[in-house]
Formats: structure tokens, C-alpha cells, sequence
């Protein structure tokens, strides 16, 4: 939420590229990424951009140009990776219920490789043997993230493989000779409690001596980051102590040395990110005054499908009269931004910029309606580059016979 580019650079966006636009602002990818940086000196750790985020080739680039890994969880988010730059040591594939032929894919790509079911354990085992060294998505039974929605580590999360089985595990990996190199875990998304990641390391604790190959913990994304005014980023100095006070206070952990992998997905680049819109119609029933935007669901599901507080500016009248506005879209079903929100005076034509979009914003966006999805730009050094055009109608049409 904190902002730090000025009404003037969004609005000269909007100028050169019109609306419904999504606008990242490099800088502060690099800030966030150097405050996990040096909040985690004091441990050995390295870093893996969550990509299922924001996949823009541009934005990964960027990520890359200033040497952060990269987490995919998909095939696909892998050979974006590659061509982004991305040499196959600093890509991780956390997969989940994927057929095997993609983790095949993932080996002859050469890329580190979690595993989250038996299933694929078994075939890995069988066709690898010893010769590939792999992680194991290990599902803690711990309950943690902002809403259930995305809470993935409790004990009726299909993610993982449950902490009881790890007698099959066991079994597994004598019997196809694993070579387990990575114990990983990600219990959600807006995690703000840093006990959450040292009651996963405890559950993870358990397991190392059953894994003499370990040479990696994984404690997955889910760094909280500020939606609402007020409201503040999980504390990384703190996390990084804590986890180190857990590692150095445990007999078996302690005396071992691992490296600690993350993979901050939000913590990266939502806050870079703004959705700009223009309100098209304004509609006042009496009891609620409705501002419709020429965007909706359809380009930032996050408010409907998780109830997420995304904070709205009045970029074209910030110092206008505070008053009680319904923030929608113009899609044919409810498609609420911001409900009941005080806001400076808004009119038909003002531009209104939606904060915290640049994790899970583009990406999950669709063509819905058939409206088209939104051009990106990003911002660095003051300079406002275009990333991707906005949609037109062949793009519609495409691959339909
Ligand atoms: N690692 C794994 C294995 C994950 O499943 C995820 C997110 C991350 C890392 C990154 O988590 P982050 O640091 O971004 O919290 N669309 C939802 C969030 C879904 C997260 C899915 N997995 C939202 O907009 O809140």
C-alpha cells in the first residue's frame, strides 16, 4: 500500500497508454528484494521469486538483473524462466498434482525440482534413481495465510504430502534409492505471524534425521505485505533471527549446516503494482453512491474472490471533498473494488489507481465479457516503458475455428 510514485508519473502512464493500464514501478521490486536481502545476512539463504505472481517477460528480466532466483509452478512458468535468462541452477519447480511427464520436462531442463505426492515420488525414484537430486513438499498440518482460500498447509490442504506418512516416504526412498536433497514446506499467502515459519521449521526438525542427504530447508512465500493503511510487512530481521534462534537451539538441526530458500511471491511485487482505471458512469441510488470503472473482475479478481482490500486513489482529484463512494466495475455480474470507501470527490472521466496489484492482479485476469485484458507498463528511472500491448478484438478470435 505505502506509495511511492507520484500522481503525476501514474497519471502520464495513463496519458501515453490509456486505460484499463497496469503499471509496475521497478524500484521497488529492487527495494523489496534487498530488504529480504539484508534482513536475512545472518543466515545462509537464497531467494526464489514465487512467478505465479506476475509473469510479465519483462518483470522477469528485471527480477533476474538484479539476481533473484526464480519459483515456478508450472512447465510453462519454467520455460519462461529460461528465456528470460534464468540459468537452470537459480530455477526451483514447485509442483503440485502434475502429470509426471512435466517433472520429466523439469529434469532434462535441469531445473531443482520439489515433489508434493507419492505418486510422483515413486516414478521419480524409479526413473532417477539416485542420480537427480530432488525436495519433498511436505504438508505440516500447521493452519496459517491471510483466509482459508489461501491456507495450504492445514490437515485438509491437498497440498503436500502429510507429515504422518513419512513412513511411506521412508519406504519410498530405500526402496528407488532417492537422493532428497530439499525438505520444503509453504503453509500460505499474508502470513504475518513469524512464528508460523519457526512452527513449520519445528515439524521440518523432525524429519532431517530421516533425510542424511539434506542440504536444503525450504520454507516457501508468504510474506505478509501492507493492503490497508496502517497496516505493516511481516518483519523479516525479526523472522531471520527467530528462525536462526530455532536452527541454533536444536540438537540435531543445529550441528548441521542447510541452506534456508524462500519464495516470496507478493512480497516482491505487490506493492509495485497499480491498476489504473477511468470511472465511466456515476450512479447515485440514494443510499449508495457507485463509481463504475472501465475495468472490473475480469482484470483484478482479488476483492471478489477473496475479499481483499486493495486501496483506491483519486489520482485526478486527490484534494477533492471527502465522501462515501462503492468502488465497481463494468462487468455484467457484482464486481465490487471497494465498498462504502471515503474518497476524495469523484466525477465521470477521473482516473482511479487500485494499489497492491502487481501479485496475483494481470495474472489471474481474463477476457471475460469479452473485454480485453489490460496493457502493462513499467516504470524505472523515472521512464515509462510499455510491456505488453492492451488486447484487440483478433486476440478474441484467436484459436477459435
Ligand atoms: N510458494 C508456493 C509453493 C506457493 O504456492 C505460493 C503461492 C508462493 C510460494 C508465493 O506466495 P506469496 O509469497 O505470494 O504469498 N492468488 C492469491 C495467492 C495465492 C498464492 C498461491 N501460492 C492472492 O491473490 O492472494
Amino acid at each position: 500500500m505505502p506509495d511511492q510514485l507520484s500522481n503525476e508519473v501514474l497519471l502520464q502512464a495513463v496519458r501515453e497508454y490509456g486505460t484499463p493500464l497496469y503499471l509496475y514501478h521497478a524500484e521497488k521490486i529492487r527495494e523489496q528484494y534487498e530488504q529480504l536481502v539484508s534482513g536475512f545476512s545472518i543466515l545462509d539463504t537464497r531467494f526464489f521469486y514465487a512467478c505465479k505472481a506476475l509473469t510479465n517477460i519483462s518483470v522477469l528480466k528485471y527480477i533476474n538483473s538484479i539476481g533473484c532466483n526464480i519459483d515456478c509452478s508450472s512447465i510453462n512458468e519454467v520455460k519462461l524462466a529460461l528465456h528470460a535468462g534464468f540459468e537452470p541452477d537459480r530455477i526451483l519447480y514447485t509442483s503440485n498434482g502434475i502429470a509426471f511427464s512435466e517433472i520429466e520436462e523439469a529434469v532434462a531442463a535441469g531445473v531443482h525440482i520439489n515433489i508434493d505426492s507419492l505418486s510422483n515420488l515413486e516414478k521419480f525414484g524409479r526413473k532417477y534413481g539416485h542420480s537427480y537430486p530432488v525436495g519433498i513438499r511436505i504438508r505440516p498440518n500447521i493452519m496459517a495465510g491471510g483466509n482459508l482460500k489461501i491456507s495450504t498447509g492445514h490437515d485438509a490442504s491437498k497440498f503436500g504430502i502429510p507429515v504422518s506418512q513419512l513412513s511411506l516416504i521412508e519406504s519410498l526412498v530405500k526402496d528407488t534409492n532417492l537422493h532428497i536433497r530439499t525438505l520444503h514446506i509453504h503453509t500460505g499467502s499474508d502470513i504475518k505471524d513469524p512464528d508460523v515459519f519457526v512452527q513449520g521449521m519445528e515439524v521440518l526438525f523432525e524429519l532431517i534425521p530421516h533425510f542424511p542427504e539434506l542440504e536444503v530447508i525450504d520454507l516457501g512465500g508468504g510474506f505478509k505485505v501492507p493492503y490497508r493503511p496502517g497496516e505493516t510487512a511481516t518483519d523479516i530481521p525479526l523472522l531471520a533471527k527467530k528462525i536462526k534462534e530455532a536452527f541454533e537451539a536444536h540438537p540435531i538441526a543445529g550441528d548441521k549446516k542447510f541452506q534456508i530458500w524462500f519464495e516470496p511471491g507478493k512480497y516482491l511485487v505487490s506493492e509495485s503494482g497499480y491498476l489504473l482505471a477511468e470511472v465511466t458512469v456515476m450512479k447515485d441510488t440514494g443510499n449508495i453512491e457507485f463509481a463504475a470503472v472501465n475495468s472490473g473482475l475480469n482484470h483484478l479478481i482479488r476483492p471478489m474472490m477473496y475479499d481483499a482490500y486493495h486501496h483506491v486513489l483519486n489520482l485526478s482529484n486527490p484534494d477533492g471533498t471527502i465522501k462515501k463512494y462503492t468502488v465497481t466495475g463494468n462487468i455484467c455480474e457484482t464486481d465490487t473494488f471497494a465498498s462504502d470507501r471515503d474518497l476524495p470527490e469523484i466525477r465521470e472521466g477521473d482516473i482511479l489507481a487500485l494499489c497492491n496489484a502487481g501479485a496475483y492482479g494481470f495474472e489471474m485476469s481474463s477476457n471475460y465479457n469479452s473485454r480485453y485484458k489490460p496493457a502493462e507498463v513499467m516504470v524505472s528511472n523515472g521512464k515509462i516503458s510499455l510491456i505488453r500491448k492492451r488486447d484487440n478484438f483478433e486476440d478474441l478470435l484467436r484459436n477459435q475455428l
